[in-house]
């Protein structure tokens, strides 16, 4: 076997997506302009249909305004909290199994984050660690404001059981009252609009992934396939130079339409958020004697650029080639991993279509050092692996104590995450195959 290099998750940027980005340097207006606010409308439609092919540029009012381009997944999740009025006081609970950000958004709140065990080897059909669900019942109390849910490797949670939970669960919330500022007087009326707690997808993984439902925003709808974005209250997408879909750094917002609150004061609240609090952003300051603005609230900086939207442009446009490439691969590894009797993510389910952002393997009979041992072999054979995750309660941030959370520990133990991503060859893919059948023999 020739030795290859494959790396684990390298950026798929083809000469549309260069082309773009001079374009927007060569085009005399290179931060939030234009281009970000195309590629906002853009994703709305493709989340509300699944399709990226309309023209989104002639027809802005078809398509709502219910999604909002950030610098990253982290400040989507930190901002949708804000608009929630989550602080100090509030809980937000937090699956154990996930990534920092799905909680230290909450924190940078203010909030106390309570972590949740995941379900003993996940979910039974997918393998994904989410919560347990009926932990998370039970961790319901009258402090709690938010559950994030975590759509891990691109394998959408079970929305239906979570909305049926905090629904059970509403006579426990009381809504925030109005401090008379405009956010906390927004969040109050989205905390009355909602009337239980808030259930916030960190959707981080999952653009495009899609799942049949009863419930959208806990509201019943006539059963139908729907894709993250438009499932949960509020979700947080990372565009992050690993993710399936990136503008290198970046992400975005999005939010169902609620009973006492307008989409576009929501999208107002968003934007003076994520600029300084300032009512005017730099496009509209160009307008001929249009310099003054007015500071509403010290508030952030976490904007997206257009050249980071000229690139998220094109990365749509290439979107649906790229997930048909990501479920070839997904399909040989699945093959792969059966052969040889290792567990893995089930990226097609009943009505559940993942977009296979992560290829998680548990090796059975591995402990840690085992497993640890794979990954280097795998690493001498060129082949990079990593592991998703190493469970939050683990990590000196959160207490570095995992007694609580044993089917978060067990989970990890014995997991690597195969590389996946559009720049494997089928030949790259065969050696990854090959290579792991040669490390698990060694
Ligand atoms: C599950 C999850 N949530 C949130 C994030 C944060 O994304 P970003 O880097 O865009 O803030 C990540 C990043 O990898 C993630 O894996």
């Amino acid at each position: 076997m020739d030795m290859r290099k494959i790396s684990f998750s390298p950026p798929d940027i083809s000469e549309l997506e260069i082309a773009e980005v001079v374009e927007t340097l060569k085009s005399g207006w290179i931060t939030t302009g234009p281009r970000t606010k195309l590629l906002e409308r853009r994703l709305a439609a493709y989340i509300e249909t699944g399709r990226n092919d309309f023209d989104t540029e002639r027809e802005t009012e078809r398509w709502s305004n219910r999604a909002v381009c950030l610098n990253s997944a982290t400040a989507a999740e930190e901002l949708c909290l804000h608009l929630l009025g989550v602080k100090e006081g509030d809980e937000v609970l937090v699956p154990a199994y996930t990534y920092t950000a799905s909680a230290s958004a909450a924190v940078h709140c203010g909030a106390k984050v309570r972590f949740v065990d995941i379900r003993k080897d996940g979910d039974p059909d997918t393998h994904m660690p989410e919560m347990d669900y009926d932990m998370l019942e039970d961790a319901i109390t009258e402090k709690t404001k938010a559950v994030v849910t975590v759509d891990l490797g691109g394998i959408v949670c079970d929305y239906d059981r979570i909305f049926e939970i905090v629904e059970r669960k509403k006579h426990l919330f009381t809504p925030v009252g109005s401090d008379g500022t405009p956010l906390g007087d927004l969040g109050s009326r989205i905390q009355r609009s909602l009337g239980r707690v808030a259930v916030l997808a960190d959707c981080a993984h999952s653009l495009g992934s899609s799942r049949v439902v009863e419930h959208v925003g806990g509201k019943p709808v006539e059963k139908g396939r729907r894709f993250c974005g438009a499932i949960a209250d509020f979700s947080s997408f990372s565009f992050h130079a690993v993710k399936n879909f990136t503008t290198a750094e970046g992400g975005a917002a999005t939010w169902l339409p609620m009973d006492r609150v307008d989409d576009a004061e929501i999208y107002k609240m968003f934007q003076l958020l994520s600029l300084h609090g300032q009512n005017k952003d730099a496009l509209a300051k160009t307008k001929l004697g249009s310099w003054e603005y007015d500071i509403v609230g010290p508030w952030y900086k976490c904007n997206m650029t257009d050249i980071m939207a000229a690139l998220g442009l094109r990365q749509l446009d290439r979107y649906p080639g790229l997930l048909a490439r990501r479920a070839e691969i997904a399909a040989r590894y699945d093959a792969v991993c059966d052969e040889l009797g290792v567990g893995h993510l089930v990226h097609q389910a009943d009505g559940m279509t993942s977009n296979r952002h992560l290829y998680l393997i548990r090796i059975p009979g591995f402990g840690e050092e085992e497993r640890n041992r794979l990954i280097e072999r795998m690493a001498e054979m060129g082949v990079a692996t990593n592991v998703h995750y190493k469970p939050l309660p683990m990590m000196t941030a959160y207490g570095a104590d995992c007694t609580g959370f044993p089917n978060a520990y067990d989970y990890y133990h014995n997991l690597v995450s195969l590389p996946i991503h559009t720049l494997l060859s089928d030949e790259d893919v065969d050696y990854v195959c090959a290579a792991l059948r040669k490390a698990l023999k060694g």
